[in-house]
């Protein structure tokens, strides 16, 4: 019960305008910084050579969502773009996750696809991967529609399906063949498109990964539940799936252990590195998943 209050206050506050642009002045406060790598390219890029020393890839999130004015989608773009080249010229393993609202779809459709192209063209040609995060539900269907449109040009680019929606499974029937990262899903949905109960989105959770798996498709991991990681292990050992047809993902300083144990197993396991000064939306998503994660905050609250 309680947990399902602060649940709701931490996603209510992660859609608050007026706090997330306050946060971008306070800099990373409330322990953030144990889970956000700095607010610069050059302090993203040190960590990632940290984890790639350690055995683990990583990919690198530019934080910003829901951008609403031209300007600051181009220069969340070019700042993309940016750390797309940094990381080839540090000849770091790591690849870019963007939101289609921090390039602008909430203005233009077409500018924000234009975008788009101009990150997956630098991507290109340092032969990188750019993942396209999944937002909210109201975001779906069109970031699915531009996925489609960008593949049919680029095939270095794949995006995100959340089991708590109940068109995931057919979803995933439908991007056969297209690198996915598969999550339980981090934002708050109606009864009317998602699952509401855990058991429900647990099971719906594997349903998708098998079905992704099976079906011979590239498909990450990306869940902090050792329930899930065992049952992922013995499923591909069982239908003789290499290795080299998976990772596992998980979030930038949390269950850092599993992170390197995975790695030393031989799986490949990718870190999600969030970076930058907009990082107060990602981080009352973290704070409402897990109500361990508020101890974890007001520690770094109390460290500041
Ligand atoms: P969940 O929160 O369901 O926890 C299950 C169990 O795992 C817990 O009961 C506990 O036992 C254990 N556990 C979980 N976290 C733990 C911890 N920190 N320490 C110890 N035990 C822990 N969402 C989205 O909507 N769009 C997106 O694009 C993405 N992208 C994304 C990338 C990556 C790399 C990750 C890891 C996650 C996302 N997500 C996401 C978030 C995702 O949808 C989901 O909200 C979170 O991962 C939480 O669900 P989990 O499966 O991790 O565990």
């Amino acid at each position: 019960m309680l947990a399902d209050v602060s649940k709701n206050i931490f996603l209510h506050a992660s859609n608050n305008k007026a706090l997330n642009k306050a946060a971008k002045k306070w800099g990373l406060r409330f322990g953030a910084s144990q889970v956000v790598a700095g607010d610069t390219i050059k302090s993203a890029i040190k960590k990632v050579q940290e984890l790639n020393e350690k055995g683990l890839v990583c990919t690198l999130d530019h934080l910003g969502e829901f951008v609403s004015s031209r300007i600051e989608a181009i220069e969340a773009t070019e700042y993309n773009v940016r750390t797309l080249e940094a990381m080839g010229s540090a000849g770091v393993n790591s690849n870019l996750s963007v939101k289609m609202t921090q390039l602008g779809l909430d203005i233009d459709r077409n500018f924000c696809v234009q975008n788009m192209c101009l990150i997956l063209e630098t991507a290109k040609k340092y032969n990188n991967f750019v993942r396209i995060d999944m937002e909210d539900h109201a975001h779906c269907q069109i970031t699915l529609d531009i996925l489609r449109e960008l593949r049919e040009t680029y095939d270095n680019v794949g995006t995100v399906i959340q089991s708590y929606l109940y068109r995931a499974e057919q979803d995933v029937k439908e991007l056969k063949g297209i690198p996915l990262r598969l999550v339980k899903g981090a934002y708050q949905e109606s009864p009317s498109v998602a699952y509401q109960e855990k058991e429900e989105v647990d099971e719906n959770y594997m349903r998708i990964i098998e079905e992704h798996l099976l079906s011979g498709s590239y498909t990450a991991i990306a869940s902090h539940d050792h329930r899930i990681i065992a049952s992922v292990k013995e499923f591909v050992q069982k239908h003789n799936i290499p290795r080299n047809q998976f990772e596992f993902q998980m979030l930038y300083g949390f269950r850092t252990d599993m992170q390197l144990s995975l790695a030393k197993e031989g799986y490949t396991m990718r870190v999600y590195i969030p970076f930058g000064n907009d990082w107060f939306g990602y981080f009352m998503r973290r704070l409402a998943e897990r109500p361990q994660n508020i101890a974890f905050a007001l520690k770094g609250f109390f460290s500041k």
